[in-house]
């Protein structure tokens, strides 16, 4: 078991398999925000429909939560054919990849999850199959090893990934192309949300949809989990309509701010500003301060405040910026730790 396989997007309920299935876009029209990418990948999907061809490798990159796997279902649906999942971690032999590998039928999209924890020497065998749909493999050990060669089908290979820096770049390589998820905007949520409202059936006013996007860390596996929270509080408390103030209510009762900060990033910002004076303060002493695991501080966390300019990554460690003082009520950082920004 690996601390990763824990590691999750705040604010997360029970993990309901069935809940976020029925709520994940099955097309590309269902399928709103990161323009850039889709139109990418709806080219590409096209293109290679046209020409009859098999499609290129996609990679997949960005924080969770923001619609990797997703996409992935889409592009296997499009392109018409069968996905067979798996993940980096979940491949620890060579013997493991081949078995997949030679059961695959051409055009087949085979995707791993979490390709940055793939094992190096599973990599390996890896690049050969990717370019030149081949596989070699060795049999026997010593004296009477040897290597026999299999051809495989022309298969896609679809990888996600929440830390694409965490590449070899012989891999990286051998992808056509890399599509990079950002954020979301509150309002690009807010018409997530509103898709999420319907197929759950509850009524939700604009006001409530902006109250919970806004709170939903550009991010729409938090915005469903959160609108999840709020309907069951407006059935309980508000005649099952989701209104501003049922919604603001609604999230305040699991301490998450306007800002959609939660107990977690409200921690770490205190731990940087009060034990280590702002910083700058390493990854792993923050990490063991407020007692989480440091790749999810780095993975799940972190980007978010970064993006919001409440903390900086820089050579020497994390440091805190204005804001964030701010936020915890903390009084403003002196002047030589100023010039640290
Ligand atoms: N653009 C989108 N439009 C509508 N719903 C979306 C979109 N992106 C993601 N979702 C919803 O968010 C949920 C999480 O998305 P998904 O599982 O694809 O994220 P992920 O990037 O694979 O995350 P992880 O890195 O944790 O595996 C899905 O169930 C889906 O309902
Ligand atoms: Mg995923």
């Amino acid at each position: 078991m690996y601390m990763n396989d824990f590691i999750d997007t705040p604010f997360d309920p029970p993990q309901d398999e069935h809940f976020e299935q029925s709520l994940r876009p099955p097309g590309f029209e269902d399928f709103h925000g990161q323009k850039k990418v889709v139109d990418r990948l709806m080219l590409m999907v096209e293109a290679a429909k046209m020409r009859d061809d098999v499609l290129d490798h996609v990679l997949l990159s960005g924080p969770p939560g923001l619609g990797k796997t997703t996409l992935s279902n889409i592009i296997a649906t499009m392109a018409g054919t069968t996905m067979h999942t798996t993940s980096g971690p979940q491949i620890d032999k060579a013997a493991d990849l081949a078995g997949i590998l030679t059961n695959l039928q051409k055009g087949d999209v085979f995707f791993i999850d979490e390709i940055h924890r793939l094992h190096p020497a599973v990599e390996e065998y890896l690049y050969p199959a990717m370019e030149d749909f081949r596989l070699d493999i060795i049999i026997d050990s010593g004296p009477s090893a040897r290597s026999i060669q299999l051809n495989l089908p022309k298969f896609t290979l679809v990888a996600a990934t929440t830390r694409a820096g965490m590449l070899t770049s012989p891999l990286r390589s051998r992808f056509g192309t890399t599509n990079r998820l950002d954020y979301y905007s509150a309002e690009e949520l807010t018409v997530i949300i509103k898709r999420s409202a319907k197929l759950l059936k509850v009524e939700i006013d604009e006001g409530g949809l902006l109250a919970i996007g806004r709170r939903s860390r550009g991010t729409p596996r938090i915005a469903n989990n959160l609108l999840r929270w709020v309907r069951d509080f407006a059935q309980v408390r508000a005649n099952g309509k989701i209104t501003e103030e049922v919604a603001v209510a609604a999230l305040e009762m699991i301490e998450i701010d306007h800002d959609g900060l939660d107990e977690m990033d409200k921690r770490i910002l205190e731990a940087a500003i009060y034990k280590f004076n702002g910083g700058p303060v390493g990854l792993s002493s923050l990490a063991v301060a407020i007692g989480e695991d440091a790749s999810t501080l780095e993975e799940v966390h972190e980007p978010f405040l970064i993006m919001q300019g409440f903390m900086k990554r820089t050579p020497r460690g994390r440091v805190m910026m204005p804001s964030a003082y701010k936020k915890i009520g903390a009084p403003a950082p002196t002047k030589s730790q100023e010039d640290l920004f």
